[in-house]
């Protein structure tokens, strides 16, 4: 596992050929922010030896390195998630290049459901902690000492040094930036609304079906973890609609702008 990790460490590093300075991983209709990369280099996942190979049609994700906003980034356009089949190994494998490739700082973005009463549709969310939700942990099986410990802390999971600054970028340029609690969960069935209402009374403000593998993998590696959502639909009693993926996605991207602004601005302060 280590030397595959390594192995794709090295790949990545000589085709990039600089040292990077943040990864992002963007969530579904969360690409946007890739427009203000000047971009440099994209690698299509299905060219990365030991990447995950994508199972879904037309989802045919790509590494782009570039600046943005003066500083060298890794972006994955297109993340692997656990409902797709992949396992957790597979979905955390590429937070373990990163790390690998020396780089210290991840940025994460999704879309979620609210399950806060105080959240509307499209609001944009600073994950402040999150619930593992998953059937599978991905740090299960023998530890990687080389990476990090067997036990590893979880206390101070999403920086609050970034969290702060993300507030006063959001303050000073008019967005409202609300937190909340991010619990992660298997899909890809949205939920029921009796689930909704459980995750609620278990101290979540979002439910998703993301983030929570790529965090701990992070954390066990002690990178400094920065994570915003969208809140793409409602899982509050009596807000619950009917909602399809295109929907989710259609909102996500509405509300966009503002995130990625918040985004550009914190790589900027890096
Ligand atoms: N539930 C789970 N995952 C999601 C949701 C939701 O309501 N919205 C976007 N991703």
């Amino acid at each position: 596992m280590l030397e595959k990790i390594k192995a794709t460490a090295t790949f990545i590093s000589e085709i990039v050929k600089k040292p990077v300075d943040a990864g992002i991983i963007l969530g579904s209709g969360l690409g946007g922010l890739v427009s203000e990369i000047e971009i440099e280099r994209t690698i299509p996942y299905s060219e990365i030896p030991d990447f995950p190979v994508s199972t879904v049609d037309g989802h045919s994700g790509k590494l782009i390195f570039g600046k943005l906003a003066g500083k060298n980034v890794l972006a994955m356009q297109g993340r692997f998630h656990y409902y797709e089949g992949y396992s957790m190994k597979e979905v955390t494998f590429p937070v373990r290049v990163m790390k690998m490739m020396g780089i210290n700082t991840l940025f994460v973005s999704n879309a979620s459901g609210g399950l806060n009463p105080d959240f509307k549709v499209g609001d944009v969310v600073l994950i402040t902690d999150h619930i593992n939700f998953f059937p599978e942990h991905p740090l299960r099986g023998k530890n990687l000492n080389e990476l990090g410990p067997r036990f590893p802390d979880m206390s101070k999971s999403y920086d609050e040094h970034l969290r702060n600054k993300a507030k006063a970028i959001a303050l000073k340029n008019g967005i409202s930036l609300k937190e909340g609690v991010y619990v992660g969960v298997s899909g890809p069935t949205f939920e029921t609304p009796a689930e909704y209402l459980m995750f609620r009374h278990l101290g979540a403000d979002l439910v998703g079906m993301s983030t929570v593998p790529e965090v701990i993998v992070a954390r066990h590696m002690n990178m400094t973890v920065f994570g915003i959502s969208i809140v793409t639909d409602s899982g509050v009693p009596g807000q619950i609609v009917e909602i399809s993926h295109e929907e989710v996605q259609e909102a996500a991207m509405k509300a966009e702008p503002n995130m990625t602004m918040i985004l550009k601005e914190l790589v900027a302060g890096l």
